[in-house]
């Protein structure tokens, strides 16, 4: 049911209207999560009782998104958030037989190679994947042919020398859009070449969201008013960029076929090694 006029209406994302405001308020992390994960869907080709792995999930928005809106089955997987949590959020959606909540670290995921048809990321590859051997791993628990996708924020171009004045200054409320963490926001470009070098992936789609910029801004403005936000508002600086540095970025990767499996991270294999080297001696 269409809740036009409410707060968060976008005519451009119908699925996301369906969604309660307040819910969408009070489980945010960031950014509008179903904004983001709309944008990111147009892309995609879900189909029902797919599996889904929604890494870094944060509070199960986007699982439960994905779940009602595709009838996908989704491994709902976060590290901060507590799948305690998320389950509860989950059975009161109504989607206990859809969304399995697990806490995973990313680098250690606990899947069977090839288990998953997509692995989808809304705001959070960014805080693992952008290690240069990261979508190799990855890439181990998609089947071939089998998609990931990821929606983060990002850099509409390359920042040359420095980060600029307008987003490293503090705002009036004091705080600065600019922290040591968005070092890991990169162009659309840059994420393109990272996922080529990795030869793991074709790279469908890598683009940029138009006036993504306007909808984080607005977004945090809805925030602030209703007393929602978790982190203090950027929206000044967001005003102030008017989209020349700051905004969305989404890759579409489709798994390339007879990769061989790489797993870098494996704590299994500094055991493996110690037990080698004790054998050898
Ligand atoms: C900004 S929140 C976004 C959450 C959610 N996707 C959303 O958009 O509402 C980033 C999420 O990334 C997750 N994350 C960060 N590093 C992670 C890691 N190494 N492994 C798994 N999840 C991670 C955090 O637990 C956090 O919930």
């Amino acid at each position: 049911m269409s809740q036009a006029n409410h707060v968060l209406y976008r005519p451009e994302f119908p699925r996301s209207d369906s969604y309660d405001p307040e819910w969408v308020m009070d489980n945010q992390m960031g950014p509008n999560a179903l904004w983001l994960l709309e944008w990111l869907c147009a892309s995609l080709d879900l189909k029902p009782d797919m599996r889904v792995l929604d890494l870094g999930c944060g509070t199960a928005m986007t699982s439960v998104f994905l779940a009602r809106e595709f009838n996908v089955r989704v491994w709902a997987a976060d590290l901060w958030v507590n799948p305690d949590e998320n389950w509860k959020r989950v059975c009161s959606a109504g989607l206990s037989d859809h969304i399995f909540p697990m806490r995973v670290e990313a680098h250690s995921l606990p899947f069977a190679r090839e288990f998953f048809d997509a692995v989808i990321s809304v705001d959070a590859y960014h805080y693992f994947g952008t290690d240069e051997l990261y979508l190799g791993y990855l890439s181990c628990f998609v089947r071939p042919h089998g998609v990931i996708a990821i929606a983060v924020p990002g850099l509409m171009q390359h920042i040359e020398k420095g980060v600029p004045e307008h987003l490293s200054r503090k705002q009036s409320n004091g705080h600065a859009f600019w922290e040591d963490e968005c070092i890991s926001f990169h162009t659309a470009q840059w994420w393109r070449a990272l996922w080529e070098r990795s030869n793991r992936v074709e790279v469908a789609v890598a683009d940029t969201m138009p006036e993504g910029w306007k909808l984080w801004r607005d977004f945090e403005i809805v925030l602030e008013s209703a007393k929602k936000n978790q982190f203090p508002s950027v929206a000044e600086a967001l005003d102030a960029d008017q989209g020349q540095y700051v905004g969305f970025v989404r890759l579409v990767g489709n798994r390339k076929e007879g990769i061989a499996p790489m797993n870098l991270y494996d704590p299994g294999l500094i055991a493996q090694m110690n037990s080698d080297n004790t054998d050898s001696r």
